[in-house]
């Protein structure tokens, strides 16, 4: 490993902040979510930040049942779709990376590629795209389905999916385009490639109508938790977000990502390994723990309940809140989010929280919240960053925009000072700055 590694950091938005109260706090703007000129000022303190992405989640389905409990939740009820929202911001800043979220499961291929093919020259070579496979009902209720995909079944598909868009990526070489007047000749047909794929998901014979950006084909991010997405992540991952709970687990998801992706034939340094950091940042680790308290103390307690009948995959709408969860009715096994379920009924089964305590454990789900000041988050990040844990981190704010501010005029400048974080962009694309290679075209020798 060279010393002059730099931490790689990406920004996960969630407008009002990552807790889940956190429209509720008179620190946030309760309406952000649907406020454009929010959206540019966050990317526009991110990139004085030197982040290297903003990243924006999305999942194409919300809860249309149980609206009274729902009503409660600031992060389901509006938000932009994605790509939208990024070709938006790419305008409003120069350098910063923009990535956002779109399913393997309830999409072709081919629109998928073509969109992000389009970012990806909108903003100059700085476009990402997260491969999620989705994991709730609600969307596959808007696809003509009533449940999801079995798991392994939405990640197979999930391979030929990403397989699909990177060779429509490789439609045209990058010097197909050469626009000859005195030859009439726009493109030259020996460098356009269409695609004849027949495999066991899809059917494309054709081609997208897009020139290759200056970054060759967008970064490609992914998140699975579960073995099938571990082994996902490794085959095709550009960077991938862990949640790792503390730093041995961390170095252990590091060393099984980077194991993985020998059996894939790839290069361990070809991927960057990003664990997630949800941040309360104060003067004092007292005075941060307080804040933090103050938002748990806001979540409602048809909130707490939701939020683990989610992940737990099973119903807890009466069930009282300081009682333990009984063992014996805990679903067998998990059809949507394998490693939170994993998780969560381990948990119940070996130290038996009550419902409130399960929550107030799992409201950032599962990913610690770090409580302190910015000079104890550089160490945390210093600790994780040189001990094999990570290339960097998914920064993310219990509460959102001042936190970001405080993070970008403090954490930022005392990163760099330790030289562990840039001070000027390496380079113009998002492949430049996280030190990844441009991918050649599939179709050269
Ligand atoms: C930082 C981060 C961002 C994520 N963003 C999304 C998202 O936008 N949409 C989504 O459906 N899932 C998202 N996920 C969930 C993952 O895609 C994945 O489903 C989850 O980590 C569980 O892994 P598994 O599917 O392998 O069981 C995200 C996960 C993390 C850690």
């Amino acid at each position: 490993m060279t010393t002059n590694r730099k931490m790689r950091l990406g920004l996960l938005s969630r407008n009002t902040g990552a807790h889940i109260a956190s429209w509720l706090s008179p620190e946030t703007q309760a309406s952000a979510a649907g406020d454009l000129s929010y959206y540019i000022k966050m990317v526009q303190t991110a990139e004085r930040g030197k982040f290297d992405f903003f990243f924006e989640t999305d999942s194409p389905g919300i809860a249309t049942d149980n609206m009274v409990t729902w009503s409660r939740n600031g992060f389901r009820h509006t938000k932009f779709e994605p790509l939208t929202l990024l070709s938006v911001l790419s305008a409003s800043t120069t350098h910063l990376g923009l990535g956002g979220t779109m399913s393997t499961t309830f999409n072709e291929p081919y629109n998928v590629a073509r969109a992000f093919a389009s970012l990806d020259l909108i903003t100059g070579g700085r476009g990402g795209w997260n491969v999620v496979t989705t994991a709730n009902d609600y969307a596959a209720r808007n696809f003509g389905l009533d449940k999801l995909p079995p798991h392994d079944e939405r990640y197979e598909r999930a391979y030929e999916f990403v397989e699909v868009v990177r060779k429509l990526w490789d439609t045209y070489e990058d010097d197909a385009f050469i626009w000859n007047r005195e030859t009439s000749q726009y493109i030259d047909p020996d460098k356009f490639h269409p695609l004849e794929h027949d495999g066991k998901f899809f059917k494309v014979h054709g081609a997208i109508a897009s020139m290759r950006s200056p970054q060759g084909q967008p970064v490609i991010f992914q998140a699975g938790a579960s073995n099938a997405g571990r082994d996902f992540a490794a085959a095709t991952a550009d960077v991938v977000f862990g949640s790792a709970r503390d730093l041995t687990k961390a170095q252990a998801l590091y060393k099984d990502i980077k194991t993985r992706m020998l059996k894939f034939g790839r290069d361990p340094d070809d991927l960057k390994l990003l664990p997630g950091l949800s941040m309360v940042l104060a003067d004092s680790a007292e005075e941060a723990e307080q804040r933090y308290q103050a938002l748990q103390d806001l979540v409602h307690p048809d909130v707490m309940r939701q939020t683990l009948q989610e992940d737990l995959e099973m119903n807890l709408r009466d069930f009282p809140l300081d009682e333990p969860i009984p063992e014996d009715k805990l679903p067998e096994k998990a059809n949507q989010h394998e490693a939170y379920f994993n998780y969560l009924t381990n948990l119940i089964r070996t130290e038996k929280p009550t419902l409130r305590q399960l929550f107030h454990h799992w409201s950032n789900r599962g990913r610690n919240v770090f409580c302190g000041t910015p000079k104890q988050a550089a160490d945390l990040m210093e600790q994780f960053f040189t001990s094999e844990a990570a290339d960097g981190f998914m920064i993310s704010f219990q509460t959102m925009p001042q936190q970001l501010d405080l993070f970008v005029d403090t954490v930022i400048p005392d990163l760099q000072r330790r030289g562990l974080f840039r001070t000027e962009y390496e380079g113009k694309t998002l492949r430049e700055n996280l030190g990844l290679k441009r991918p050649k075209n599939s179709y050269l020798k």
